[in-house]
């Protein structure tokens, strides 16, 4: 196979990644077929990625053909889980964006039948494709800051609750927690950075700003108070953010034990006036931050247990182009590799099993008194 070619279910939003495969520079993927519950959506995919592609309303219409080789999973969360397992069992390999599903239990259907099918899956956890996080792997990988032993991330989720509070991101039978929905993404990259999944988790959360007792069918549009309302938004997502359906926190603060015995603490708030991700890993020998405004990581290293120190070293992260920090065209081929050439990708399906995992077992402490859960282990297959 020179050529790979690509149905996508969700085409809109998240599914904007398909021009990444329509255009990839060495014309090594075409985009031939979507699905979405919209008709709107697939005319809109059709005029921006391919007027000839084949679209359906229903997504077995897709999995169905020959002509596809690939499927894109790239609709809401609590739809993953049924969509990657039939297109696996279809023979099709799997692009599943993240939360790979939204419970342990469900990740590992897919695992199984990635297992089974013999065919190729990956998550997309494009922060793994970001220079600013490829530099702090590399630095921790260097042994430059000694051995890790504790890493601190303070996560600032802004923007007036707008990706996670105005749709169906809100409420738990979507996506479980913020913790696994949002949180994915840095659990991972405690993960990764690190080299050692979560063991053990305790959590407390509660919902502190958002949620309330307007009606569910309230939307800002059309919102007596949305001249007023601090929240109110036009964009497309407009349902109330103080309805009240919503019932996923939005303020937790987890922490967690590695299987090495690291300690690490994952904040994470949705009504900051700011948004960015701040990291700190500590080892034995150093101390690893980053600043997503200053688009910059400090290496402060030591060389004894004392007050005297020789020298801090900054790294200033080159800008790249394309969504994400430049991450979803880098991601886009890793999945063409993957399939081409062989390749593992950087974004692995059992990475993605493992952070909602570690984000399940810390909404379960939340909602009950934080009391410490054990994170679920993996198939024995994939042990
Ligand atoms: N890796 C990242 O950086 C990143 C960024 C954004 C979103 N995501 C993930 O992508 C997924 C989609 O998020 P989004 O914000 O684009 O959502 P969205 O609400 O914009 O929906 C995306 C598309 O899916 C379609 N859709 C909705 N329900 C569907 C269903 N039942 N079956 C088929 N299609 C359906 C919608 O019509 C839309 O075209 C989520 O799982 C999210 O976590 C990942």
């Amino acid at each position: 196979m020179d050529k790979v070619r690509i149905g996508v279910i969700g085409v809109t939003g998240r599914g904007g990644i398909a021009i990444h495969w329509q255009n990839d520079p060495y014309g090594r993927a075409e985009v031939v077929g979507g699905a979405d519950i919209s008709q709107e959506r697939l005319e809109q995919f059709k005029a921006r990625v391919n007027a000839a592609a084949f679209v359906t309303t229903d997504y077995r219409r897709l999995l169905e053909r020959d002509d596809i080789d690939a499927i894109a999973v790239t609709s809401p969360d609590f739809t993953h889980e049924e969509y990657a397992v039939a297109a696996l069992e279809a023979g099709k390999h799997v692009f599943c964006e993240k939360p790979l599903a939204i419970t342990t239990a469900g990740c590992d259907r897919i695992l199984n039948a990635w297992h089974r099918s013999g065919k190729h899956l990956m998550v997309g956890f494009n922060m793994r494709y970001m220079n600013m996080f490829r530099v702090m792997k590399e630095i921790a990988d260097s042994g430059v800051i000694g051995e890790i032993k504790a890493v601190w991330v303070r996560h600032f989720v802004g923007m007036g609750g707008d990706f996670y509070y105005h749709d169906w991101h809100g409420s738990r039978a979507n996506t479980t927690s913020l913790l696994l929905q949002k949180g994915s993404h840095d659990i991972d990259m405690i993960h990764w950075i690190t080299g050692h999944y979560t063991r053990r988790v305790a959590a407390f959360g509660s919902l502190d700003f958002f949620g309330g007792d307007k009606p569910n069918d309230l939307r800002c549009p059309t919102c007596p108070e949305n001249r007023t309302c601090t929240e109110a938004l036009f964009g497309p997502r407009t349902q109330c953010c103080f309805r009240q359906e919503i019932d996923v926190e939005d303020n937790n603060v987890m922490i967690m034990e590695l299987d090495n015995g690291i300690k690490a603490a994952y904040l994470q708030c949705h009504f900051t006036p700011d948004y960015h991700r701040n990291y700190t890993f500590i080892g034995t020998e150093g101390r690893l931050e980053n600043s997503e405004p200053e688009m910059k990581v400090w290496v402060k290293t030591r060389v004894s247990n004392t007050w005297r120190e020789l020298a801090d070293r900054t790294y200033d992260i080159k800008k790249a182009v394309g969504g994400h920090g430049g991450a979803d065209p880098v991601i886009c081929a890793d999945f063409l590799d993957m399939i081409l050439e062989g390749k593992e990708p950087v974004a692995t399906p059992i990475a993605g099993r493992m952070s909602v995992a570690a984000g399940c077992a810390g909404a379960e402490s939340l909602r009950s008194g934080g009391r410490p859960v054990d994170v679920l282990p993996l198939p024995d297959w994939a042990r």
